[in-house]
């Protein structure tokens, strides 16, 4: 496993770009699976949860080409199995988002447990069922899933218990080709969603109501080849934002789209950040005093979950009582006791709920990259540490950040990866 070695304490500069939304691309890879037409897709980010969902599609029959950077075509015609492989869906949740596509177009999918973050329960009831209101059956032995629609599915209304944002790419998807017409209610309404149903409808789908929390989908016998240009990363426009403000830095980030972060932005300047907005591109500013914040997470337009970590490494450096309630995912917040041992004050009062007590410096130390999200916060920590600090398992990070090593010493950080 890689590791970074990071030397913090540097003033960052200049631009970074951001790159294609993860949780974008994941799906329209997915939403390949809907026809046999082919489809070609730009901006795609080159890391690891693309491979390998890549790995995945190649491995039930998929043709993927990869002429250049970002760029991919992708023809599902040759697909030869329902079967999902079982050593890659438990690497990764966006897995899941295949089991609409494929119910929709062969009537049946076999898939083990997705994996992904440990950041919490993540179970799959909501798409059980929804998948059951259109019709399917379904099956688990030794835990493996099993859905089977042989006469395809049927539109139906399906009112979601929570809000889950896979689940709604995945029902819908399932709806596009249902007989009829399918309602989903109290659906996530995330911008992926958005762009993605927009996508959708430019093959030949008939989905209204995207980005609000009402869909309503009538099914059409196929779609028709597709061209997709991935939206910008809104969770790392929010993390390099992150960055900037707790290096002190001026930092310019640019092809990203500010309006997916009204809400970060938001808070942010409500405490005293101050930025030049544009079109594609946001200046952060340096700063002389922010005040102290009280976040809680929540689904779209909120503060988002994914951007929780990061915030919580700029909190340690804003003097006061700063607090961040997790709303989301149970096992969110357990990152934070690596950041008490560079030095930071958080106390935990519930694995859910932390005070941090800002304005502490801290010290370069040896830390693991536990999920994700929490491994870039570990990242922008080490950046503002005085001295030394070592990141393991820094595949965590390459999930979802392209690059991150060459990119971050662009604007300056002190960063290499060591291969063992
Ligand atoms: N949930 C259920 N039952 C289900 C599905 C979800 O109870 O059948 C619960 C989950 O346990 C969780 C809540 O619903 O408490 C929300 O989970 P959701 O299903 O929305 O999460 P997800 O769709 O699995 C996506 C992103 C996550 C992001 C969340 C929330 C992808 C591939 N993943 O996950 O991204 O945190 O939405 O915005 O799109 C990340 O990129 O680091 C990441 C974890």
């Amino acid at each position: 496993m890689d590791k970074f070695i990071i030397q913090g304490g540097y003033r960052l500069h200049g631009n970074i770009a951001v790159r294609g939304a993860k949780n974008h691309a994941l799906k329209v890879f997915a939403a390949s699976v809907l026809t046999d037409q082919p489809m070609t897709v730009d901006n795609v980010p080159e890391i690891e949860d693309i491979f390998r969902l890549a790995e995945i599609l190649t491995d039930i029959g998929a043709t993927i080409r990869h002429p250049r950077h970002g760029h991919y075509t992708i023809s599902t015609a040759g697909i030869h199995t329902t079967h999902l492989p079982k050593n890659l869906v438990p690497r990764l949740r966006a897995a899941i988002v295949l089991t609409g596509p494929l119910l929709a177009r062969f009537h049946s999918v076999v898939f083990p447990h997705p994996g992904g973050c440990a950041i919490g329960r993540r179970p799959i009831d909501i798409f059980i069922a929804g998948f059951k209101t259109m019709g399917a059956r379904f099956q688990e032995r030794n835990g493996v899933y099993r859905f089977q629609a042989p006469h395809g599915l049927h539109g139906g209304r399906f009112v979601f218990p929570k809000v889950s944002v896979t689940a709604t790419e995945t029902l819908m998807q399932a709806a596009v080709l249902a007989d009829g017409t399918t309602e989903l209610v109290n659906v996530a309404r995330e911008p992926e969603i958005l762009v993605l149903a927009n996508y959708l409808n430019s093959q030949g789908a008939q989905i209204h109501g995207a980005g609000t929390s009402e869909l309503t989908i009538t099914g059409v016998a196929a779609l028709r080849a597709g061209q997709c240009t991935i939206m910008p990363d809104r969770i790392e426009t929010v993390s390099f934002i992150v960055l900037a403000l707790a290096s002190n830095s001026r930092l310019t980030i640019i092809d990203c789209d500010p309006t997916t972060i009204e809400v970060p932005l938001q808070l942010l300047r409500a405490s005293g950040a101050k930025f030049t907005v544009h079109k594609n591109s946001l200046t952060v500013h340096p700063w002389k005093k922010l005040k102290p914040m009280v976040v809680a997470t929540e689904e779209y337009p909120g503060f988002p979950t994914d951007g929780q970590s990061p915030l919580t490494v700029l909190l340690t450096q804003i003097p006061g009582s700063n607090e961040v309630v997790e709303t989301i995912y149970g096992d969110r917040l357990f990152y934070t006791d690596m950041l008490n041992r560079m030095g930071a004050h958080i106390v935990m009062h519930t694995p859910q709920h932390v005070i941090i007590h800002g304005g502490t410096a801290l010290r370069g130390k040896q830390v693991e990259s536990p999920d994700l999200r929490a491994g870039i916060a570990m990242v922008i920590a080490a950046c503002i540490a005085q001295g030394k600090s070592e990141i393991g398992n820094v595949y965590q990070i390459d999930r979802g950040y392209e690059a991150i090593d060459r990119r971050l010493r662009s604007i300056g950080v002190h960063i290499r990866r060591v291969s063992n």
